[in-house]
């Protein structure tokens, strides 16, 4: 068919895809979360189910988009990896970013009863979002790490804080208490004055959450009662550490580009490999 006179417009369009071979992170922020939590009456500092949710609406995220092979998430922010060889939408920056902005708030809404079954959802939850490329692996993970640090310092100074003002300090004297104030400082408050110890606290509140396809190992039965071991791939959602080294090394095929592209083409049937096979769940 031929072009309309109107076709010309097209040549506005800007061109924002994401440079190849990079890791793309979206990372997705709660939008006036200090209001939204308060008027949902969250937890403070820490809201048990609220982090449930935000960590419920990653799995759909996950779940939904294959090139998303790892999130990170802490208070009202989640960042997913998208692997480095992306293709999804020509890797368009608005496509991919409106694609998880809205999926995650989606989510969020239909999910909420699920979570808060006593509170009414007064007004929609939103979230911004931004897509940010990185060149390497060791520069991703020092973005997950620098996530992960904000996460222990938010929560390490949210609780002295709280504990403050319960304690009954303004909010104003629980500042002024805390300001310049060291970790050391701030974990020998909380053992000695509320008796807290700080490494006892939750792992959630301390680490964020993760959510990834694990590989774990399954023992079954044959029909002769031959015992067979297969892999699979489970979504779990967990509270590691993500700065030492450790995590990575025990699970290296989450940036593995060639055994995750691997596990997405060609899940290996039981029959082809019966003692170790691959597959997606
Ligand atoms: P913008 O992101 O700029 O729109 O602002 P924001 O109000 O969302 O603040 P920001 O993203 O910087 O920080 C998130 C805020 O959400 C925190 O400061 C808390 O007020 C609130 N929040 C997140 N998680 C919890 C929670 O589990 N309990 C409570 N009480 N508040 C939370
Ligand atoms: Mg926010």
């Amino acid at each position: 068919m031929a072009n309309s006179k109107y076709e010309y417009v097209k040549g506005f369009e800007q061109n924002d895809s994401l440079l190849p071979q990079t890791w793309i992170v979206i990372q997705v922020d709660g939008r006036g979360f200090t209001r939204f939590s308060q008027a949902h009456a969250f937890k403070k500092p820490n809201d048990m189910q609220a982090l449930f949710l935000m960590n419920d609406c990653a799995k759909a995220v996950l779940e939904d988009i294959s090139d998303v092979v790892f999130c990170y998430g802490v208070s009202d922010e989640y960042s997913f990896v998208l692997r480095r060889t992306c293709t999804l939408y020509q890797r368009h920056a608005s496509k991919l970013l409106s694609l998880v902005v809205s999926l995650f708030s989606a989510s969020y809404a239909m999910k909420w009863t699920q979570f808060f079954p006593e509170t009414e959802l007064q007004y929609a939850a939103t979230f911004d979002g931004r897509a940010v490329c990185y060149p390497s692996e060791s520069i991703l993970r020092d973005y997950l790490s620098w996530r992960q640090v904000d996460c222990h310092i938010n929560n390490q100074y949210n609780t002295c804080f709280w504990k403050l003002v319960e304690s009954g300090m303004s909010t104003t004297e629980a500042q002024d208490t805390l300001k310049g104030t060291t970790a050391d400082v701030k974990n020998n408050l909380l053992f000695e004055k509320f008796n807290i110890n700080y490494n006892n606290l939750p792992q959630i509140f301390r680490k964020g959450s993760i959510v990834y396809r694990k590989q774990v190992e399954e023992v079954g039965k044959k029909e002769n009662g031959e015992v067979i071991k297969r892999l699979r791939m489970r979504i779990v959602v967990e509270h590691e550490d993500i700065i030492r080294d450790g995590f990575w090394t025990a699970h290296p095929y989450i940036l593995s580009v060639a055994r995750s592209k691997q596990q997405q083409a060609h899940p290996p049937s039981p029959a082809a490999k019966p003692q170790l096979s691959l597959s997606l769940r």
